[in-house]
């Protein structure tokens, strides 16, 4: 009998340190020490043993349960410590791995021309303000001195949607909208959509363009010139010239078409100032007094200075572009160029 019970420990030990997992310990406990088992079995057969070495034989039994016992619970912790290593090295996470890189979009180089002219002319006290795309015939034409039949119209391929109803061929009506509303000084500076029945590699039947109106006493073609000035060296450069030609427009006498030097060739000739030296950029004048008049205000006391532009013009000469549709195809590898510093304008 007590050799059995050295017998049963020596195989429980054994079974003890072989188990490979928590699950196979418990089994083999089951088998030892359990209710039914191996260990348990040879205590019950006690009865069998004459009665003076019964209480050696119970001590020895439950000694030996001790030390299985004690035996299982360091096992089952060692076990406990390997799984968990086991899994934490499957979950092994490769942190020095590079992280996949977020595609940062680029601001649309229309979007930056308009936030470069709204910058350099905010800087000036200017106002940004912003008119409906679908506009009346008056805003559009008449209140800007272009009754009717005048020939001015043709000049503008306008979408007329009704009558007197249209999509806005230009950013001027914006002018009379704000002069109406307010008594000067004014300074404003309105940028927006205009549409047009015109579409060839320099013209596209949507476009942009910014419109500039100051209206106050003494309001005189010098500052017209200098404000202007000052606007194409910071939109093109501090080197840059301007030149001011006699031109026409409804609502501004005297009108002036206003050229930068080249900013290509600095004013030597080249391929995009076709030989001339000189790019046109935008329109402007003195504010006609019948303007002045048709929105209530006395043009013996005040006057002033407008100006217009289009921004995809502007955004060719600066860019280098030379078809207008490359700024609406909206294809990446082109706009990919205009740089992601979509914060750093000017
Ligand atoms: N609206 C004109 C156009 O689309 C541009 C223009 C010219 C605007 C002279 C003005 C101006 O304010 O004074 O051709």
């Amino acid at each position: 009998m007590l050799s059995k019970v050295e017998e049963i420990r020596k195989s429980a030990l054994a079974a003890c340190a072989q188990a490979r997992s928590v699950k196979e310990l418990e089994q083999a406990r089951v088998q030892f020490l359990g209710k039914k088992g191996e260990l348990t079995q040879l205590l019950r057969s006690t009865g069998q043993l004459p009665p003076e070495e019964r209480p050696r034989f119970g001590k020895l039994v439950n000694e030996v349960r001790d030390e299985l016992e004690a035996a299982w619970v360091e096992r089952e912790q060692q076990l406990f410590r390997e799984e968990e290593e086991r899994r934490l090295a499957a979950e092994a996470l490769d942190i020095t791995l590079p992280g996949r890189p977020i595609a940062r979009g680029s601001v649309h180089p229309i979007t930056r021309v308009i936030e470069e002219t709204k910058a350099i002319f905010m800087h000036m006290g200017y106002e940004v303000v912003e008119g409906p795309e679908v506009e009346w015939d008056y805003y559009n034409f008449e209140a800007l001195n272009i009754p009717p039949d005048h020939p001015a119209r043709d000049m503008q391929d306008t979408f007329f949607i009704t009558e007197q109803l249209l999509l806005r061929s230009q950013t001027s009506p914006v002018q009379i909208r704000v002069m109406e509303n307010r008594q000067p000084p004014i300074r404003i500076l309105a940028p927006g959509k205009v549409y047009r029945a015109d579409s060839d590699i320099t013209h596209s039947p949507m476009f942009h363009q910014i419109e500039g109106l100051v209206v106050d006493r003494g309001i005189t073609f010098a500052d017209l010139k200098g404000t202007l000035e000052l606007f194409a060296r910071r939109m093109f450069g501090a080197k840059t010239k301007i030149r001011l030609r006699p031109s026409y427009f409804p609502f501004t006498e005297p009108s002036a078409e206003v050229d930068v030097s080249c900013i290509m060739c600095g004013g030597t000739g080249c391929r995009v100032c076709k030989d001339t030296g000189w790019l046109e950029i935008l329109g402007s004048g003195m504010v006609d007094p019948r303007v002045l008049k048709g929105v209530g205000y006395d043009p013996r006391e005040v006057s002033g200075f407008a100006f217009g532009m289009g921004v995809e013009r502007i955004a060719m000469l600066k860019y280098g572009v030379n078809d207008i549709r490359l700024f609406f195809e909206n294809d990446v590898r082109f706009l990919r160029q205009f740089g992601s510093q979509g914060g750093r304008l000017c």
